[in-house]
């Protein structure tokens, strides 16, 4: 598969087989995280794999009742560990450089065949009380990730006029 099959054909997943994630996968999908460019090289990152049932239970509460995230095998709970750094740009590092880590796992679990969702819905300071997850540290993004149990869907997006302009903002 290619990087634009990938990208092209990718869904989110909110229905997942009970199937267990094998760890070969998995292990390539935080790879991915692991290799994903960030602000200077800071890697400020840290990605809690919860495969707990209450625990991701108690996510599912956490992300208002969202309870796709409970039935997913794995769920994957992504932190930047230093948030108060920010580049030149005024952009906070960690939030940039968390998302680029969850996007490029997302598209290698998709090429291995496995479903995520992206969860930016949820009650950050519930989901650090459930993973101890320390005070000076932020929850990005929950990624519940599993075989889908859903066929694929069309895509709804802008179309390519709307969004990209040339030499001048318009
Ligand atoms: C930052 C962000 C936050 C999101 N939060 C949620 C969420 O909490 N729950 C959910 O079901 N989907 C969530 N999504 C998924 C989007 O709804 C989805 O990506 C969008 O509708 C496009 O659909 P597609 O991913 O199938 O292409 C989120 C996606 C992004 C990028």
């Amino acid at each position: 598969m290619d990087v634009y099959d990938a990208i092209s054909q990718r869904n989110s997943i909110r229905s997942y087989k009970a199937t267990e994630v094998e760890e070969d996968k998995l292990k390539k999908i935080l790879e991915a995280a692991r290799l994903s460019p960030s602000a200077s090289n800071r890697q400020d990152w840290k990605f809690i794999i919860v495969r707990n049932k209450e625990t991701k239970k108690k996510l599912a509460k956490a992300a208002f009742g969202q309870s796709f995230i409970g039935e997913a095998p794995v769920v994957i709970v992504a932190c930047g560990t230093e948030p108060t750094t920010f580049m030149a740009c005024g952009q906070p590092a960690y939030t940039v450089d968390v998302s680029i880590a969850c996007a490029f796992m997302i598209l290698q679990a998709y090429e291995l065949g496995l479903g995520t969702c992206w969860i930016g819905a949820f009650e950050e300071d519930e989901v650090k009380k459930i993973l101890k997850v320390p005070e000076e540290v932020r929850v990005v993004a929950m990624i519940p990730l599993g075989y889908p149990n859903q066929p694929p869907s069309q895509k709804f997006r802008k179309s390519m006029d709307q969004i990209v302009c040339f030499e001048k903002y318009e």
